[in-house]
């Protein structure tokens, strides 16, 4: 099964209800914060709606692995094959189209996060699109802030969205049809953050991982196709004549982005599930924070094992809002080569602002140990590299976001091979499985 109602079942350790009512604006988004990085949380009723909301299924690293029925060794390579291997989806009914109908933006729970905010953002929905022929498709999330009734406003980064409305433009189309899917399996969901080679639907890539058994459902509306077992999908036509505001929008960095002219697109119709979930998710939070990182981890991983012989893993770090900061763990045998594993590491993926590359004793999701490395293991004047006026994020505040014109600084917190390292090595206390279990017992 790969929709969120199996997941979320899967789950129910990991789960916090929330029985009494909530307001969409700020409560639901004050609950999200409380749990954030540690339990899904499920808002029974939204004060307005009576609709069930759920944030924070895909905010930690282990509920995305099992949904991707992976674990963290073989999930760089399992993504590299998917998205080498897609397969094509089944296209059928399911119960997205319980209800069809012309609809309204203010029926729809949409959540307003932050004092500040300019309106209601839908932030968890995924754009499908297709190009006149069918040749070329995309999936990718869009935030959408909500205008009035029927329109709302997208943010389109240049990528491959943008490049098909850009093709349509110059073929003189006024609009391109879209479904926005909210309520989805992690697995499907994270659809929306691969990149595949421009026209490849990343969902049939995801396909791949879940055994061919992805079903897409033709709209009702628009001519786009979106998962039959969404809660929710928005049928809307993506104008490429007309924009609007867009923002300040609180992005990753948990600070505000700044406002600009974005699309817009018209609500010409929805379809859900009789009862459906309203799917949130905290802008800045883990779960965006990982949607964001992790995606880029295997390109890394493929890049940095192309010069060193292993890689032992690659963490997009949450405290480095999963786009900044990158600790990569290998095996060094070369004392040159932590700078050229920086310098592969930063080359996969341009928005890097800092790297630190840490031997494979080093287990590089645990914070605490990286920091030991760096502590412990690293020389400011040996083993920096600083490239300055280099492309950075957008998003770095402290970079020129206009110009995206910042300055990389790689850490190398290696042990230098050529002192004794013997000096390097953590203690150890001697145990045993009887000494284990019977600590664990206490623990
Ligand atoms: C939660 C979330 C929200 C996102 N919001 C946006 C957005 O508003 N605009 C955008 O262009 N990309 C956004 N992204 C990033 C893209 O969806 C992502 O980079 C995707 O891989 C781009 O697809 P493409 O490579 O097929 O172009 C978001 C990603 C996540 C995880």
């Amino acid at each position: 099964m790969s929709d969120l109602r199996s997941f979320l079942k899967s789950v129910q350790d990991e789960t916090v209800t929330i029985s009494e009512p909530l307001s969409r604006e700020f409560e639901i988004a004050a609950a999200l914060k409380k749990f954030d990085g540690e339990k899904i949380v499920v808002i029974e009723k939204e004060k307005e709606t009576g609709t069930r909301v759920v944030g924070g299924v895909s905010g930690t690293r282990d509920r995305i692995l099992k949904g991707l029925e992976t674990n963290i060794n073989d999930l760089y390579s399992s993504i590299i094959r998917a998205t080498n291997s897609p397969v094509k989806c089944k296209v059928g009914d399911g119960p997205v189209k319980e209800f069809v109908k012309k609809g309204r933006l203010s029926d729809i729970p949409v959540l307003t996060h932050f004092k500040g905010d300019p309106g209601p953002y839908i932030t968890s929905g995924i754009v499908y699109i297709k190009d006149a022929g069918g040749e070329h498709e995309n999936v990718s999330f869009h935030r959408l802030l909500v205008l009035d009734d029927k329109r709302m406003s997208i943010r389109i980064v240049p990528r491959h969205l943008y490049r098909m409305t850009q093709r349509a433009k110059e073929k003189g189309l006024r609009s391109l049809d879209v479904s926005i899917s909210l309520g989805l399996h992690p697995a499907v969901m994270i659809a929306g953050s691969l990149t595949a080679p421009f026209g490849t639907s990343e969902f049939n890539v995801v396909n791949n991982f879940l055994g061919g058994e992805l079903t897409l459902t033709e709209c009702e509306h628009v001519d786009a196709l979106a998962p039959a077992d969404a809660e929710l999908v928005l049928e809307g036509k993506l104008r490429l004549d007309e924009t609007a505001t867009e923002g300040p929008f609180v992005d990753l960095s948990g600070t505000f982005d700044v406002k600009r002219q974005q699309p817009v697109v018209e609500l010409v119709g929805v379809m859900h599930r009789e009862d459906y979930i309203y799917q949130a998710l905290l802008p800045s939070g883990s779960e965006h924070r990982l949607m964001m990182g992790l995606p880029k981890e295997p390109r890394i991983w493929e890049y940095v094992g192309a010069i060193v012989p292993h890689v032992r893993g690659v963490n997009m770090t949450l405290g480095g809002m999963g786009w900044l900061h990158c600790v990569v763990s290998f095996e060094k045998f070369r004392e040159g080569d932590p700078k050229n594993v920086l310098m592969a590491t930063f080359a996969a993926h341009p928005s890097l602002k800092h790297a630190v590359v840490v031997d494979s004793d080093i287990d590089p999701y645990n914070m605490e140990q990286v920091e030991w490395a760096i502590a412990t293991r690293f020389k400011g004047d040996e083993d920096l590299l600083l490239v300055p006026n280099v492309r950075v994020s957008s998003l770095d505040p402290a970079g020129d976001q206009e110009k995206e014109l910042g300055c990389k600084v790689g850490i190398d917190a290696t042990k230098p091979m050529f002192k004794d390292q013997e000096g390097f090595r953590r203690a150890e206390i001697p145990t045993d499985d009887r000494l284990e279990k019977l600590l664990r017992k206490y623990y």
